[in-house]
């Protein structure tokens, strides 16, 4: 049965306008490391100019799948595939374990990649929401009414896209209990750990939590490097083969280079580097964000995110977030997320892991259309 197809449309917004506007708030990572930052090492620099640019295995070297594993209690490089971005790693993965019918239960607000897939793939959709008047806590009833025998698969995004969200440890075994019962596989889209804003450590990973976990990670946002797109899945063993099986066909694997300055990244010499620089930014961005908000009282709430260099906040006006943010680009060149992508009208995603000048420019031309629309 042919059914209408449903295009990603925050991803297709972005990759139209992220670059044509004069202020982007809308990427959800910090400013991108540069090739420079990232290889400090003349030895390095050495390598990666004599290296031939042939296919690396397809899987992912076995350096990186090590250096990756080490980030997980309990994997090996055997349960690593290493994907072209998690956004690849979500959909190989779904491709892998869901057949037409099969029942998904989505959390929302979310990054809709997972949506939309179920959506394309013919699958029944559930959800259960994380909610704003609990700061953006998971509605466990919801999760327990959605989650029955049926449920094949749950999908969850932690630390939460777009509201910042981190699970506490019993949102955690919810989900965890939730799935056991059902029997189903729990995917946690975890891109987000590594650049926590209000606690030091990082978000503990769903890995090793439940036998039937698989952990999405990925070099874009933690790390700022999301042009090397270069993602990840751990996954059991079996179910790792038959995800690298799927890959074959899509992009057979990722780039010798990616591969290269990936493990680099994720060695215990850079990592630590790389998640401070991002904190970093995370911690200067914010208090930016807050110093100017508050001057302009009245005109967004929001929960203070816990983690990633966004906010999502819901705006005062009466206006569709798309023909706000439509505007914001047409006449004040400045791109931020409009909530409808989330699943959520009312609010926008505004990212601030900028330079205080830029941030200060962007949203003074968020609050001019919002003050228009009033
Ligand atoms: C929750 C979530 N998952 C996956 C992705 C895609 O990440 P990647 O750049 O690793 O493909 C994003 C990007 O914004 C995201 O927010």
């Amino acid at each position: 049965m042919s059914r209408d197809f449903v295009p990603f449309a925050l991803e297709r917004m972005m990759s139209v306008w992220e670059n044509q506007v004069d202020y982007n708030l809308s990427e959800s990572g910090v400013v991108p490391v540069t090739t420079e930052e990232l290889v400090q090492d003349p030895n390095l620099i050495e390598d990666l100019l004599t290296t031939g640019l042939n296919y690396p295995q397809s899987n992912g070297t076995l350096e990186l799948r090590e250096n990756i594993a080490a980030l997980y209690p309990g994997a090996t490089p055997d349960n690593i595939i290493v994907t072209t971005g998690a956004a690849q790693a979500n959909f190989t993965t779904l491709w892998t374990l869901m057949e037409p019918d099969d029942e998904i239960v989505v959390m929302l607000p979310n990054y809709m990649q997972i949506w939309g897939i179920a959506k394309n793939f013919g699958l029944k959709l559930k959800t259960f929401a994380l909610t704003e008047e609990l700061n953006w806590a998971a509605d466990v009833e919801e999760l327990d009414r959605s989650v029955t025998d049926r449920t094949k698969l749950i999908a969850v995004c932690n630390p939460n896209n777009p509201s910042g969200h981190i699970m506490t440890p019993e949102e955690m075994d919810a989900v965890v209990s939730a799935a056991d019962r059902a029997g189903a596989w729990l995917m946690a889209d975890e891109v987000y750990a590594g650049a926590e804003r209000v606690v030091e450590e990082p978000t503990p990973s769903f890995w090793g939590r439940y036998d039937k976990v698989l952990a999405m990670g990925s070099m874009s946002k933690a790390y700022g490097l999301p042009g090397l797109r270069l993602g990840w899945v751990v996954a059991p063993p079996t179910t790792a083969e038959q995800i690298w099986a799927r890959q074959d066909y899509v992009t057979i694997g990722n780039t010798m280079l990616a591969n290269i300055l990936a493990a680099h990244a994720l060695s215990p010499e850079v990592r630590p580097r790389l998640l401070a620089r991002t904190r970093d930014y995370i911690q200067r961005g914010y208090k930016n964000f807050e110093r100017w908000a508050q001057r302009h009282d009245g005109l967004f709430s929001w929960v203070p995110p816990q983690a990633a260099a966004i906010v999502f906040v819901r705006y005062h006006v009466e206006a569709s977030s798309t023909e706000l943010c439509e505007r914001l680009i047409h006449e004040h060149s400045t791109y931020v997320v409009p909530g409808d992508h989330f699943g959520l009208d009312g609010h926008m995603r505004i990212s601030f892991g900028h330079p205080e000048d830029y941030l200060l420019e962007g949203l003074d031309r968020v609050a001019a259309v919002i003050e228009s629309a009033r």
